[in-house]
């Protein structure tokens, strides 16, 4: 629907700014596009040199201030950057409500106002530019659209200049900008102390082409009126990733795309929208994951029947290659993917309301992993080894209710992996396989090429839509981060994309702090799931690694299935560390497919405490997790959905738990309470807590 009030409103607020533009003020209509709620806005206008620039205010003040917008060609003879003038502008007004398939929520509001403005060179070449502007109520979102036109059909971008004046100097949780890995720990420090540390980080970065001033999106911030903000791309397709560059000029940041070897960014043919740049906001670090505003920014679903792909918990000969207690390779002499320990997974999975298990090792390859020179042509992704029978492990898990899992590690060698993704995904298919976990370890073969790269994401997408034909749902570790892609292509179900469980088996920093858990929800959480493979209750890792350890609490690890979102879940540790462990009834009993997420309280970096309830039914999960520190945490139960009262199975540190001197020490309790109640918890340093209750029966 067209506002043509609003229209002509625009036009004129656009001819007064663009006359204070000849007096070298930023120009600034005195009415931005509000969100529908009024609270947020975002404003445009045309610097004096003809660069398209934006600001944002919440109540009033402003949160990022006038900042550049632009992009730049290879051919510098044609400007995306400046020199133009408004040619005109349109209005929309959104509201929708639609359905997830499967999700944090079942249903999410995208309601939005929208403001296009339509730019013409004003050189003799008169190249066309669209800025698409959206104000929704939790944030704010743009994007460039390059119309077909006769003179720009085909072209290199060399840099897109979009400025994130942010105001003050908040604090923000980030990593490096590493082209090829989210693997890092967050640091929390100021925008204006950020420079010095990425530096310290450049060494530990895959590739020394990435420029060391640059941090990764999701970036969230705190400012120091406690506003959270997170900047974010949304609907990231055919485009290189956004990092963001420190400008140590003002404490902004300007986007940096990830690059390949001509250190150009990316080809591109017109018409081509960019992925929209997206600035959440929120009063709470909650507010920030309540928000579905990354999905909003997607086109609907491509896939019209996802009822092949159920949510679920699922486990995995894995840890045990990660503890050495087995190895991927079958010449080591302990494989750990033989047919016989398939079948032991499969009783033990079968016997505890597990339907899905991942077999990781069973491929011919793994002798050429790591280390090995040529990674081309060396995985197989159909041919088994000799002591794993696929076909009869397939038979043996539709006998007891457990469907396999497949994993495809390329090595970081898409082309190999291309060339083989319809046989293999074939395969998958005749045998009933609805799920795959692919991997992409190390440097991108070519070389020159990243991760985060144009030539990269188009990869990844293929093996979307291609999974996506075989109704297959991929589990991405080492990914290019979510962008909401899920609502558009609902089989890409979980991403690993952070630091996840595995650094605790094998890094030689001391593994992943319980801080960690705290953070990740509400930085790279917020892009989409996160395949962290909680439940390790082995803690110590004895015999197999007695050096490495998890720094967690029992009860920690089960409030990470809340805490964390994914609708796959493993349950990660070995079936003999879970067997007569009463704390493994809270995994079996978990749900992973939600009608609606709260979160109840939160610090980031401190603790968090989320409350998810499952899909049809009124039964609610809370897990809480509390960084090295123990604290008393008060839990209201007023988001509970009915009166009454309510039967809570609570699973808590014990006594005397801690991360470290007893992280095993876990107590069990049943309790009873209403919505008026208030559920008092002590957690221990490194500790948590899951609560599960249900309407009293
Ligand atoms: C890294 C993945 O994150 C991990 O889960 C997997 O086991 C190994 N690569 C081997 O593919
Ligand atoms: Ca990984």
């Amino acid at each position: 629907m067209k506002t043509n009030s609003l229209f002509n409103f625009w036009g004129w607020t656009l001819i007064i700014s663009l006359c204070l533009a000849a007096c070298h003020n930023p120009v600034r209509p005195k009415k931005p596009l509000h969100s529908p709620d009024g609270q947020l806005a975002i404003g445009f206008g045309l610097s004096s040199s003809g660069r398209p620039q934006y600001w944002v205010t919440y109540h009033d003040s402003l949160v990022v201030d006038t900042s550049g917008l632009g992009l730049v060609l290879r051919d510098s003879s044609i400007q995306l950057d400046h020199g133009f003038e408004l040619l005109g502008t349109d209005t929309l007004d959104f509201d929708e409500t639609w359905s997830l398939p499967w999700g944090e929520r079942d249903h999410l509001r995208n309601h939005y106002r929208q403001y296009t403005v339509h730019l013409r060179q004003k050189s003799w070449r008169q190249d066309s530019l669209d800025i698409v502007m959206r104000a929704y109520d939790d944030g704010v979102a743009f994007r460039y659209h390059i119309p077909a036109q006769d003179s720009l059909s085909a072209f290199t971008l060399a840099d897109e200049m979009t400025e994130f004046r942010v105001v003050g100097d908040p604090t923000c949780w980030w990593i490096p900008g590493d082209w090829d890995s989210y693997e890092h720990l967050y640091n929390q420090t100021k925008i204006s102390e950020i420079n010095a540390l990425t530096k310290a980080h450049h060494p530990n970065l895959i590739s020394s082409t990435i420029p060391y001033n640059a941090v990764a999106t999701p970036l969230t911030m705190r400012t120091a009126s406690g506003l959270h903000l997170s900047i974010h791309e949304a609907a990231l397709v055919d485009y290189p990733e956004m990092t963001l560059k420190i400008d140590p000029a003002d404490h902004g940041f300007i986007s940096e795309l990830v690059g390949r070897k001509d250190s150009m960014k990316a080809d591109l043919k017109t018409p081509f929208s960019t992925p929209w740049r997206m600035i959440q906001i929120a009063p709470t670090a909650g507010g920030l994951l309540e928000s579905g505003l990354v999905l909003n920014l997607n086109e609907p679903s491509k896939i019209d029947d996802m009822s092949w792909f159920k949510p679920q918990v699922y486990m995995g000969i894995w840890w045990e290659m990660h503890v050495n207690k087995a190895s991927w390779d079958i010449a080591s002499g302990k494989h750990g993917a033989t047919t016989a320990n398939a079948k032991r997974y499969i009783d033990f999975a079968s016997a505890h309301n597990i339907h899905g298990l991942l077999i990781e090792g069973w491929n011919t390859g793994w002798e050429h992993w790591i280390g090995f020179p040529e990674r081309e042509g060396v995985f197989d992704f159909v041919t088994p080894y000799p002591d794993y029978d696929l076909e009869a492990v397939v038979r043996y898990g539709r006998e007891k209710g457990v469907e396999l899992i497949m994993h495809h590690e390329t090595s970081a060698a898409p082309r190999t992996y291309e060339q083989q993704l319809d046989t293999a995904y074939a395969l998958m298919e005749r045998l009933g396989i609805h799920n795959a976990k692919t991997g992409y370890v190390g440097p991108i073969l070519p070389e020159g090429e990243h991760h985060g790269g144009q030539w990269m994401v188009r990869h990844y997408q293929k093996t979307v839509e291609t999974a996506a034909k075989h109704k297959i749902a991929l589990d991405i570790h080492e990914p290019i981060k979510d962008t909401g892609l899920r609502r558009t292509w609902p089989n890409v179900v979980s991403r690993e994309g952070m630091r996840g469980q595995e650094f605790n088996a094998w890094s030689s920093d001391g593994g992943n702090p319980p801080s960690h858990h705290t953070i990740i929800p509400f930085t790279c959480g917020l892009a989409g799931p996160l395949d962290y493979t909680p439940g390790i209750f082995n803690i110590k890792m004895k015999p197999y690694k007695p050096d490495h350890q998890v720094n967690t609490t029992i009860a920690h690890q089960l409030a990470l299935y809340v805490v964390i979102y994914s609708p796959v879940q493993m349950a990660a540790d070995l079936p003999e560390f879970y067997e007569g462990q009463p704390g493994f009834q809270w995994i079996q009993d978990m749900a992973t497919d939600w009608a609606e997420t709260r979160v109840v309280d939160a610090v980031i970096g401190d603790y968090a405490v989320i409350a998810r309830r499952q899909r049809g039914t009124d039964n609610w999960f809370i897990g809480a997790v509390t960084d090295e520190n123990a604290r008393d945490i008060t839990i209201p139960l007023n988001f509970l959905n009915k009166s009454g009262r309510w039967q809570a199975n609570l699973y808590l540190d014990g006594d005397s738990a801690h991360w470290n001197e007893n992280p095993t020490d876990l107590k069990i309790e049943q309790k009873v309470f209403t919505p008026t109640d208030k559920i008092n918890v002590h957690l221990a340093a490194g500790g948590g807590a899951a609560v599960q209750l249900f309407p009293f029966r």
